[in-house]
């Protein structure tokens, strides 16, 4: 257990770390004479050859993260573990100093998500691993990164939310084919920038709660939420991006643990979407599929039952403490440790570990290639986009600078002066970090306006000893925010939530304000997971309410530059925003997304009541108009026909073309939605309320029109059933645009309800 007690300490508290030892040296090392050195062999010969010159007692030593140096064969020691959630982040392979005393700090991926822009996912990947090649270069990092987190945000609970781009699982599986190109394909297709690792392999979305964590947990999960919700973002990271390396997760699924699952592991990751790569344990999950979950009773067989399931490389040392005793009583053969090592050193190889400098543009980046201009004006850019405006009553923002000389503006709650608080969790040292004060400051500078802080309350407790301060700067303010949100003792790793209200003394707090003050109240919120602001939403007195997450290191200038009309807002939540009884009308053991027996539906795709904010939701300081002119000329598809012609799901029937057009008086970006809805398909179905297929960010000047399209494949029109196959039902199918349906079209389906897949 002291294992496991030393991997489930907070990241964050990792300060110090392991200064990763050069490159091999494939010149004049001992290496230099072997297969492994000779850059014109396959990968995989390269790595059985490495393999084979090493005692089986070595061998061992290279199974898990922390692999040392054998010095007989001019191995150098590996860190695997890196991170590099939203930038290069503390962790065992990452040491910020000396020249390299940061690096970007993005907004969080919930941020991420909001901005509903690939574009950007794909430009912050490229930045991230040109950073971590030029750490790496400097011995400063590893190759390998334990990043992106893909798992669903199912429940709003979920401590670790804020690591993923929201609920959507088509919405997450563009993030991640976006953000796996950016990180591992740079400028020499011939290697990979850096090996990238989705994680976690696979329903995992709880922490801690009503007394079982993570390591306990068990999700049982149906095969039509496997199929429809958990597994697209992996499908979409290993089949199509190709990413290096998957983790297997702490939990259990349907009663096995995922580091032991070989049906998720080798069926379906392996065998279905092809991985090639490895698989590395979250740290400590070898020895919690005995130690936690029972599932073994010897240590032997635990080594044998993650090594037979395909887990490849143990974060943790269960591995090296115990494979030899599993070898010595034959619960595995030395072949299972060939395939496991052939596996991470091919992954090494393909990162250009073994091969000569000269010529590899990635081992050619050094310090300047970090915290670039580029890169820090991509940082602000992708605040603004993530930010999302979720109430705007008399159209209260923007404010106008201008006129507003001689005012004074308050600024009152817990999160206006945020730092490292809005790097939400798995940050590195940023280069700075810009709050919200001194981000209203800018944006104010030379125009003769008083900006005060009052910091009223704490995130969490009951102490209202900042009431009065804050009550007295309320009532002599001009324009009054408020500052509140979540911070990491509420939300983080190893932490779920058990409310999903302000917490503390917050919402006392801006009630009061509210009542005192002569001027209305705008709401700014900072959080991953979702807050239930019904009273902010229905009070005549809060004039705007403005969500910005963990918006990294320039998060206080975004938010200013929103507020005072320098940027028009155009995010959009995605997440579902709950009312605060949610919590009591579910359990977080609970995985059904489909609504049941103590449960009302789960994101919104099956969520049956009424949301405080709608997934998709936010406003802009412009107005859109969409047109689609004639609707689709296909509105009849005959299924059997379409059966015949032997099509598959990414087929194209049809595409539909949207103008949009901004009908307002300032530019502004819009995000386009696309849904599918089922409307008369057979009830025991249970299809999606709606559901997400396409969406487009666009930029639109005042009058400017611009065409989106959206194609229209089969597998948007498929039906996932109970025991996971999928089907194309005969039906009437709803296409809209917008989340308000603003134009919509029909497709009937005819025919007889046949399997697809
Ligand atoms: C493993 O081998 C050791 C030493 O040979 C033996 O004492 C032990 O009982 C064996 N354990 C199992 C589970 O077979
Ligand atoms: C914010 O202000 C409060 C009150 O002055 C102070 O206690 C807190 O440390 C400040 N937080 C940061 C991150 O500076
Ligand atoms: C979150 O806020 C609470 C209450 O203000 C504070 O005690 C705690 O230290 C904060 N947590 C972090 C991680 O900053
Ligand atoms: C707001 O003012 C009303 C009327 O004066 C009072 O009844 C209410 O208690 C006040 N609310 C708070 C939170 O102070
Ligand atoms: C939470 O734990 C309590 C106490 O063990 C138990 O009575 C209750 O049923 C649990 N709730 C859920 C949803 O599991
Ligand atoms: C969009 O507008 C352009 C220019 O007016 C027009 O040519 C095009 O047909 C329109 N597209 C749609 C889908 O209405």
């Amino acid at each position: 257990m002291t294992t496991l007690l030393m991997f489930t300490i907070s990241l964050n508290a990792i300060i110090s770390a392991v200064v990763p030892l050069p490159f091999p040296d494939c010149q004049k090392g001992p290496l230099a004479a072997y297969p492994i050195c000779d850059a014109s062999l396959s990968y995989r010969v390269r790595a059985m050859d490495l393999i084979s010159r090493m005692t089986t007692t070595e061998k061992i030593t290279q199974m898990v993260n922390t692999a040392p140096a054998i010095e007989r064969l001019g191995l150098p020691g590996y860190e695997w573990w890196s991170e590099a959630l939203h930038g290069i982040a503390y962790s065992p392979g990452v040491s910020f100093g000396g020249d390299f005393p940061s690096a970007t700090s993005f907004p969080m991926p919930i941020n991420l998500g909001a901005s509903f822009n690939t574009r950007i996912v794909y430009q912050i990947a490229q930045i991230i691993s040109t950073e971590a090649r030029a750490f790496s270069n400097a011995g400063r990092a590893g190759l390998t990164y334990f990043t992106p987190n893909i798992n669903i945000f199912r429940d709003p609970r979920w401590g670790r939310g804020q690591e993923t781009p929201g609920e959507d699982p088509f919405l997450t599986s563009r993030y991640v084919y976006a953000l796996i190109d950016g990180l591992q394909k740079g400028d020499d297709p011939r290697y990979l920038k850096i090996a990238a690792d989705c994680k976690h392999f696979n329903a995992y979305d709880l922490e801690n709660w009503n007394g079982t964590d993570r390591f306990h947990f068990d999700a049982i999960v149906t095969d039509q939420d496997l199929v429809e919700t958990f597994l697209p973002p992996f499908e979409s990271c290993i089949r199509d991006a190709h990413v290096a390396s998957i983790m297997c997760s702490y939990n259990a699924i349907n009663g096995v643990p995922s580091c032991a699952n070989t049906f998720e592991l080798q069926k379906i990751a392996r065998e279905s979407y092809h991985l090639d790569g490895f698989v590395v344990s979250d740290c400590g999950a070898v020895g919690t599929i005995m130690d936690t979950h029972h599932y073994t009773k010897t240590v032997q067989d635990t080594v044998a039952v993650a090594l037979h399931a395909g887990t490849d490389l143990n974060c943790g040392d269960f591995y090296l403490k115990h494979t030899a005793d599993a070898l010595s009583n034959k619960t595995i053969v030395e072949a299972d440790i060939d395939q496991a090592l052939q596996r991470n050193f091919e992954v090494l190889i393909r990162l250009g570990y073994f091969d000569s400098p000269d010529g590899q543009p990635y081992r050619k980046y050094s310090k300047t290639d970090v915290n670039t201009d580029v890169a820090q004006v991509l940082s602000v850019q992708a605040a603004h986009e993530s930010i999302v405006l979720l109430k705007n009553q008399n159209n209260g923002l923007p404010l106008k600078v201008d006129t507003m000389a001689g005012k004074k503006v308050a600024l009152i709650g817990p999160t206006a002066n945020a730092t490292i608080l809005q790097q939400g969790n798995y940050y590195g040292a940023a280069p700075y970090i810009i709050n919200p004060i001194v981000g209203f400051q800018a944006v104010t500078a030379g125009k003769d306006i008083d900006v005060q802080f009052a910091y009223g309350c704490e995130i969490a407790g009951t102490d209202t000893s900042g009431f009065e301060a804050a009550l007295q700067l309320a009532r002599s303010a001009d324009y009054v925010f408020f500052f509140g949100g979540l911070n990491q003792s509420i939300e983080a790793e190893g932490l779920d939530r058990t409310s999903i209200t302000l917490p503390g003394v917050q919402m006392t707090l801006l009630e009061q304000v509210a009542n005192i003050s002569k001027a209305p109240i705008h709401v700014v919120i900072m959080s991953g997971g979702g807050v239930d602001l019904t009273v902010a939403r229905d009070s005549p007195r809060v004039d705007s309410i403005t969500w910005m997450g963990y918006a990294g290191q320039a998060g206080g200038l975004a938010i200013a530059n929103v507020i005072f009309g320098l940027y028009n807002p155009a995010g959009r939540l995605p997440v579902t925003i709950y009312p605060t009884d949610y919590v009591n009308q579910v359990s977080m053991f609970n995985m059904n997304m489909r609504p049941g027996d103590a449960n009302p539906g789960r994101t919104y795709k099956f969520y049956t009541g009424e949301a405080v904010y709608e997934f998709g939701h936010g406003l802009s300081y412009t107005t859109f108009s969409y047109d689609w002119g004639q609707p689709s000329k296909i509105s009849v598809i005959d299924i059997t026909t379409l059966m015949k012609t032997g099509y598959n799901d990414r087929t194209i029937t049809d595409t539909y073309r949207v103008n949009v057009t901004n009908t307002g008086m300032v530019a502004g970006d819009d995000i386009v939605l696309a849904y599918v809805k089922a409307t008369n398909l057979p009830k025991f179905i249970q299809p999606p309320l709606k559901q997400l297929f396409g969406f487009e960010r666009i930029h639109l000047n005042v009058g400017e029109t611009q065409e989106v399209f959206f194609p229209l494949t089969i597998r948007v029109l498929l039906s996932v059933g109970k025991d996971g196959s999928t089907w194309l039902h005969p039906g009437t199918y709803k296409i809209f645009i917008g989340n308000d349906a603003h134009i919509s079209c029909k497709i009937k389906l005819v025919g007889i309800s046949s399997r697809w897949a």
